[in-house]
């Protein structure tokens, strides 16, 4: 886990909105599968007390992979647990998501479209959890949008180094 200034937890529950950008979804699978990972991802999405309440398209200039299409977007949903103020200017919710180049990671995430996402639904000094960190992009922005963050990694590897990334960010930003 990875973490600044980060309240416990038990903080996490009381915020309202969640967006997951990056959980993972098998899009090799057949369209069955497919189905049924929604239906899990949805089942899983209200007994944890959250409602879907929008879904962005992540527009890319290349394709991740091809099956029966070349897919070159993908669909993140925004949740949201009872009724949370909406965001004083709504952004857009199709984002172009440029390559990143992968240096760190295989599906790293570029800065820029986490940063507008975080400033429409946090206030600075407020908490970003990314339980899927991965190079910790997300983690990134938040430090450099002014949140504070929790990250989680199962990889050691990628744990590392988004550690030692987050310790650059945060040193070129003080
Ligand atoms: C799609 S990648 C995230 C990439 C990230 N957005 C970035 O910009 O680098 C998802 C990451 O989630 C991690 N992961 C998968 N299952 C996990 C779990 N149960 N707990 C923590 N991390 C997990 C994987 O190791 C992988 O690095």
């Amino acid at each position: 886990m990875l973490c600044r200034e980060c309240r416990s937890i038990e903080a996490s529950k009381t915020k309202k909105r969640v967006i997951d950008v990056d959980a993972p979804l098998n899009m090799d699978a057949d369209v069955t599968d497919l189905t049924s990972a929604v239906d899990k991802f949805f089942d899983a999405w209200k007994s944890a007390g959250f409602q879907p309440v929008g879904h962005i398209v992540f527009r890319k200039t290349y394709s991740s992979s091809s099956m029966f299409l070349s897919y070159q977007h993908e669909q993140p949903y925004l949740l949201a647990k009872g009724r949370p103020p909406l965001p004083k200017r709504a952004i857009a919710d199709v984002m172009d998501m440029p390559y990143s180049g992968n240096k760190l990671h295989p599906t790293q995430k570029p800065i820029e479209p986490l940063t507008q996402l975080i400033c429409s639904f946090t206030l600075p000094g407020e908490l970003v959890l990314d339980p899927f960190a991965g190079s910790g992009s997300t983690c990134a922005a938040a430090l450099l949008t002014g949140r504070n963050y929790i990250g989680m990694e199962l990889d050691a590897k990628y744990l590392n180094q988004a550690s030692a990334r987050l310790a650059r960010v945060s040193q070129s930003n003080s």
